[in-house]
């Protein structure tokens, strides 16, 4: 079964960045086959991966499935148009979420996503999943059965009074997380230090801080997909570090 790792967070805090050098990581150590999981509907996880989405789950419309073709259940139509939303990669494969279909109706999407979820994670060594800014995805209870979610923050006292009520509401909602750990972004070890008393204060477990990097700022403005970092970036080499951690908390914990 594959290790579901969700990244949550207050909106710009580096959720989807962070996602993307997380699956650079395990491209790169061979911990593959990886599911790239976007289910923001301001889906961009693409974009740091270097991919063309054509086409989302929430394309799939429940008119559509209702066609089904002769000889084939409702069922086996709906999971091989669900294939077809898988864009393939070398070593990965991304699945994006997608819009609402109608006002706010994002209803179908998510039905079909929570039940082909668990046979779609079975066939992964890891599935890295980007969220939304807002809490909605995780009331909605897409972000069930999370083996670790990471909240990212930025370092300031609100930063993290914002990240706490995420973990807080995780709590209240039952949603299957094992293990929450904190990273905060675009931070310096000085502000780690700064902030360590409210951190523990919070209960948050940090298992790392990511630098400002001057080369993501670089590569965003060029347009270059950020998994394409060289080793000399300092939140690349920040990432590396933090997952070795962890994957190695998975190892133990198995
Ligand atoms: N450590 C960093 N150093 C420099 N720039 C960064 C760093 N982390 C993220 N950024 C940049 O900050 C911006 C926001 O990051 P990102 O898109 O990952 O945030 P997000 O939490 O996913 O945002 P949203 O809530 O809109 O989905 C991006 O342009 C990203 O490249
Ligand atoms: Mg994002």
């Amino acid at each position: 079964m594959g290790k579901v790792i969700a990244v949550a967070g207050k909106g710009g805090t580096g959720k989807t960045t962070l996602c993307g050098l997380t699956i650079r990581y395990l491209l790169e150590k061979g911990l593959t086959p990886v599911l790239a999981l976007d289910a923001d509907p301001n889906a961009n996880l693409n974009e740091v991966l270097g991919v063309k989405v054509e086409s989302t789950l929430g394309d799939i419309r429940e008119d559509v499935i209702d066609k089904a073709p002769p000889g084939m259940s409702k069922d086996e139509y709906m999971e091989l148009k669900l294939e077809e939303s898988l864009v393939e990669e070398e070593g990965f494969d991304l699945l994006v979420m997608g819009r609402p279909e109608g006002p706010g109706c994002y209803c179908f999407a998510n039905a079909l996503f929570r039940r082909y979820m668990d046979k779609l994670i079975k066939s992964y060594k890891y599935v890295i999943m980007d969220n939304e800014a807002g809490l909605e995805h995780l009331s909605r209870r897409t972000t069930r059965d999370v083996d670790i979610l990471l909240i990212v923050s930025d370092p300031t006292q609100r930063g993290l009074m914002a990240a706490r009520k995420i973990k807080t509401l995780v709590e209240e909602l039952s949603i299957g997380v094992e293990e929450t750990f904190l990273v905060l972004n675009r931070t310096s070890a000085r502000q780690v230090e700064a902030l360590e008393s409210k951190i523990g204060e919070l209960g948050f477990d940090l298992i790392g801080h990511i630098p400002p990097d001057p080369l993501i700022e670089e590569f965003d403005l060029k347009g270059i997909p950020l998994v394409k970092l060289p080793q000399s970036s300092l939140a690349l080499r920040a990432v590396f570090g933090i997952m070795e951690k962890l994957v190695a908390e998975i190892v133990t914990a198995r």
